[in-house]
């Protein structure tokens, strides 16, 4: 690979891992980073721009001599849907009429399999991807569009999430878990975007690019959960087309607490298999299964050095942790040492265990202590059906808590509103925001008491 290539998204994912292959070429490398990227690690003959895609004036003038682009930033996760639209599409707009403006020759865009989903409603992401795809694709440019299923790797923060729901207790299933998935590595995406390079694919092909196999999405999160947590997976059924209206409702106050949006489960409505495509079959041969590929990754949890058994948390780590988590969900801060400290020596003096003997107890903790939006449902469950569990004992010992600190009680004094219409409105919605709340807990906890109240008398 030779000439000048302009990437932009190179500090994510797959951005570095590209970066680390095309370092080995004799590519010169042009990069648009954010200054949130100033950390990421840098080669001395990278010429970095700083800049955003939104802005043309940070690097139109860069793309002079530049012979290839390859556009992979973008917007992904839990954004609103007019960020969606802002990063994908318009700035994916802007980047191409200043290409066009500098002569670049080609373009290689990082689509997504979603972009092909026939069921997108409320997800913004798969609408923009797919507008973006358009607009290359009239752009005049020579071009070439990769549409990648699940990309897994050590940094995906995809990965991070899937371990995280594998190794729920109970793991929440949507619709019946039948559509198909195909991950495919990271280091396969690479291979596919150096194999367009090489071989000079700029025909306007759309390739979607899955790993070796696909599977249905159930018998997928149980490889998953074999792996990270060494048994089979127990599934709880939940219904997707009232979570995904309920969570839509929700969004617009919570979403930062939401777990997923209403737009992320249509993972759970369609298929992300890809289609057979040159290129695939190209990469096919060199491709790890889909099994080995998450025992891979699920060794990268092992700490490097194995002869040394891994620290297991002790109770005053778990009640920290649980301090922090809690105090964010009541306050939207996090806390001081002093505030943690108070709470272990409540806890020890009140003989409040780090782990209740009640299951359904310690079922419920554990889930609240995963993070502020499971605390936000666990006690919105609490609060109503389980007053006198432990979760809700320890919200007001640390409710007290932080009432009474010098560096938190300020925090409860402050006035809630600008002025009655804006807090008439903030109370419809809160009011909005916790009836679905509720209502997506209900549908959570109340199985899981009947599960445990059944499988009580075999347990003993
Ligand atoms: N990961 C997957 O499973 C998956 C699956 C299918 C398709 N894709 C697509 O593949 C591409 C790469 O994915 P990825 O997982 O590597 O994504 P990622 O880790 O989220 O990285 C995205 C990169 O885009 C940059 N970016 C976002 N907004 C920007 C802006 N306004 N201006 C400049 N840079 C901006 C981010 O910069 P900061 O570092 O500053 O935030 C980040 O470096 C994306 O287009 C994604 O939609 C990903």
């Amino acid at each position: 690979m030779t000439g000048t290539i302009f990437i932009t998204g190179g500090a994510g994912l797959v951005g570095t891992a590209l970066l680390n292959r095309l370092r080995q070429s004799d590519a010169r490398l042009k990069l648009l980073l954010r200054t949130s990227a100033l950390k990421a690690p840098r080669a001395a003959r990278d010429q970095v721009i700083w800049g955003n895609l939104g802005d043309p004036s940070t690097y139109g003038a860069r793309l002079k001599g530049v012979e290839t682009v390859i556009h992979l930033a973008a917007t992904t996760g839990k954004a609103a849907p007019q960020e969606f639209r802002r990063i994908n599409v318009d700035g994916t707009a802007e980047l191409l009429r200043a290409s066009k403006r500098a002569g670049v020759k080609n373009f290689l865009f990082v689509g997504s399999i979603a972009a092909g989903y026939t069921d997108t409603r409320y997800y913004a992401y798969a609408e923009s991807k797919r507008q973006a795809e358009k607009l290359v694709v009239e752009s005049g440019l020579r071009c070439v569009i990769l549409r990648p299923t699940l990309i897994l790797g050590r940094e995906s923060s995809i990965w991070k999430t899937l371990t995280k729901i594998a190794t729920l207790p109970v793991v929440p299933l949507f619709g019946g878990g039948k559509v198909l998935v195909q991950p495919v590595d990271v280091a396969d995406v690479v291979r596919a975007i150096t194999t367009i390079l090489e071989q000079d694919w700029f025909a306007g092909e759309t390739f979607e690019l899955g790993g070796k196999d696909a599977m249905p999405m159930r018998a997928f999160l149980d490889l998953v959960h074999r792996s990270c947590a060494g048994g089979p997976a127990r599934f709880l059924p939940m219904p997707l087309k009232p979570v995904q209206h309920l969570l839509a409702l929700v969004e617009p106050v919570a979403r930062k607490f939401l777990p997923a949006t209403a737009g992320q489960l249509c993972l759970f409505a369609n298929s992300s298999a890809s289609g057979r495509n040159r290129l695939w079959e190209a990469l096919e041969p060199d491709m790890p299964t889909t099994a080995d590929l998450v025992a891979r990754l699920s060794k990268v949890r092992v700490p490097a050095r194995p002869q040394e058994a891994p620290r297991q948390p002790t109770p005053d780590d778990v009640l920290t942790r649980e301090a922090r988590i809690f105090a964010n969900y009541i306050c939207g801060r996090g806390i001081t040492s002093d505030i943690s400290d108070h709470y272990l020596k409540a806890a020890r003096t009140l003989a409040i265990d780090h782990q209740p003997a009640d299951r359904f107890d310690r079922m419920t903790l554990a889930f609240a202590r995963r993070g502020v939006g499971f605390a936000w449902l666990a006690d919105s469950y609490a609060a109503i059906f389980n007053r006198g569990g432990m979760l809700r004992r320890r919200m007001v010992l640390l409710m007290s808590i932080l009432e009474n600190a010098p560096s938190s009680h300020g925090l409860f004094e402050q006035s809630p509103s600008r002025g009655p219409v804006a807090a008439v409105l903030k109370l419809g919605l809160s009011g909005i925001a916790e009836t679905g709340v509720l209502v997506m807990a209900t549908a959570i906890f109340v199985p899981v008491r009947i599960l445990l109240a059944l499988s009580s008398p075999f347990n003993r």
